[in-house]
């Protein structure tokens, strides 16, 4: 990009696109997929995975933050985050999702949220979710 961004939103909601194909969702069929963008510009996909104890889903953001984690990416250095979905409006993450990525991202890594018809919107984590109870409120 010119203005020095690894990523465009198009090129991440697609690669998300890609990630929701492979969503688990015999109880909702409403897939979902999600990429995280970490320091060196590799993405970590996830989709959503269900369960029929319905409580044990995993939503695509977090499925795709914790491979990232697992795959060895380091908390806060993540550069951008894309979710996609089938929704009239561009798709809004989860409030256990929300809690998540203040856990795991920066504050200001922008989250791009879009939809099937090519709309998306563009928020940072905190504005995702204000006031969140983090780990500075635990010492
Ligand atoms: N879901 C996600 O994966 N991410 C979101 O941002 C919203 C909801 C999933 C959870 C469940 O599998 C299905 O969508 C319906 O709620």
């Amino acid at each position: 990009m010119a203005d020095g961004r690894q990523w465009s939103a198009e090129q991440l909601l697609e690669a998300a696109k890609q990630a929701r194909s492979r969503a688990y969702v015999p109880y909702s069929n409403f897939g979902v997929g999600a990429v995280f963008m970490d320091a060196d510009g590799h993405l970590h996909a996830g989709c959503n995975v269900e369960n029929a104890a319905y409580g044990p889903t995993n939503c695509a953001e977090r499925t795709a933050l914790f491979r990232a984690i697992a795959d060895g990416c380091k908390a806060g250095e993540f550069q951008v985050a894309a979710v996609i979905g089938d929704t009239d409006t561009p798709i809004t993450p989860c409030g256990v999702c929300r809690q998540v990525m203040v856990e795991l991202c920066a504050p200001d890594m922008p989250v791009v949220m879009g939809n099937m018809r090519g709309e998306y919107r563009i928020a940072t984590v905190s504005e995702l979710l204000p006031g969140a109870f983090t780990q500075k409120d635990l010492t």
